[in-house]
């Protein structure tokens, strides 16, 4: 029987107008832009604003895109994972919210959440489901709204996240392309450096963790840079190394955007020079779920049916993975 591989078929993304820029940042909290652009690589992100719009919001215009640029139709959606570590709400998923905005009224849909990694973590989850044979297109959203879990007057999270996300079509391949390796890890020993500590189960909301600022973002910067440079760097590496790649062999090295310093040391592990590494960090930030398909959004146009690419993330839990997968398609220029 011919091995059915789960090959991406389409890609988009989505991210909001409005620019919040370095210079603006100085207005608000203690930081400089050359501190900024010199610590973390980033210019600028983009904030979603407007009362009761969350993450679907992102997740949907993605979507839609998707579905018009694949010409598919919403109904022949059968699974839509989406993800996040900022639901609309806690539950129900933000997946199903999607969902019943676009009209994928036959698809099951659910979150996954593995912060800065959860995008490659529902890649590689979404692909086993096409692999088995049984489901014929996938959708994967990777999508935050990390402004609505960022304290505006803590200068060392504020200056690195923003909102944005992207989805990929996920389809049966049997050439040989699409996702051919993964490796997910994860380390409960992270939670201590990065977390939002309450307005879950543990800490409800109460007025006293509204007035702690529990409800933001937490993150001891450089012990998590010390684990993203080291987890980030070796799993790409394990990955490279069963697959018997080496660095020139690699067309794209697709790197969650977190740190410029941390996407610099891992494509210097890999042997892999710095054109050929996907970066948009300057313009977004990160964007958590969405940073990976955000890089396959903007150089959708560069890849090449049969590239080598390698995808590669670490974050929050700690998390952390690697895929290495044969893109399928070439791109109509119009
Ligand atoms: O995506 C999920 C996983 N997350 C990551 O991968 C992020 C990993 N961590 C990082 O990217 C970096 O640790 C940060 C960008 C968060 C911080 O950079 P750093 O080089 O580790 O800086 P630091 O925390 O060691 O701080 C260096 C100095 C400190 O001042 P002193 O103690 O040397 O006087 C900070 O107080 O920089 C100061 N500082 C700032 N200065 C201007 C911290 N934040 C700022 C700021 N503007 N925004």
């Amino acid at each position: 029987m011919t091995k059915i591989t789960a090959a991406i078929t389409g890609v988009s993304g989505y991210v909001p107008d409005y620019v919040l820029t370095n210079k603006e940042l100085e207005t608000m909290v203690e930081t400089n832009d050359e501190w900024i652009v010199s610590r973390t690589g980033i210019r600028e992100r983009r904030i979603l604003k407007g009362e009761g719009i969350g993450t679907s919001f992102i997740g949907i215009k993605a979507v839609q895109d998707l579905l018009a640029k694949t010409n598919t139709r919403a109904e022949e959606v059968d699974l839509l994972i989406c993800a996040t570590t900022t639901p609309d709400m806690v539950f129900p998923a933000t997946a199903n919210i999607i969902c019943e905005a676009v009209g994928a009224v036959n698809a099951f849909g659910y979150d996954l959440q593995a912060a800065c990694s959860g995008f490659i973590f529902a890649l590689a989850t979404g692909a086993r489901f096409i692999e088995t044979g049984r489901y014929k297109k996938v959708i994967i959203v990777g999508a935050d709204k990390m402004s609505s879990i960022i304290n505006y007057k803590d200068r060392t999270t504020c200056i690195i996240f923003g909102d944005g996300g992207g989805a990929v079509m996920l389809e049966p391949n049997t050439e040989g392309l699409g996702i051919l390796d993964d490796i997910l890890k994860s380390d409960g020993s992270g939670a201590a450096y990065l977390n939002m500590k309450a307005g879950g189960s543990r800490y409800p909301a109460t007025a006293e963790t509204v007035a702690r600022n529990e409800h933001s973002v937490f993150q001891e910067g450089t012990t998590v840079f010390k684990f993203a440079v080291k987890g980030m760097a070796d799993v790409a590496a394990e990955v490279m190394d069963r697959n018997n790649l080496t660095g020139d062999d690699i067309a794209w090295l697709v790197p969650h955007q977190a740190n410029k310093r941390i996407i610099d040391a891992t494509a210097s592990r890999m042997n892999v020079g710095s054109d050929k590494v996907m970066m948009n960090i300057d313009r977004y930030g990160n964007t958590t779920s969405g940073t990976i398909p955000l890089c396959l959004w903007d150089y959708e146009s560069q890849l090449k049916k049969g590239d080598n690419v390698v995808l590669a993330a670490f974050g929050g839990g700690f998390t952390w993975g690697s895929i290495y997968l044969k893109w399928a398609y070439d791109t109509v220029q119009n």
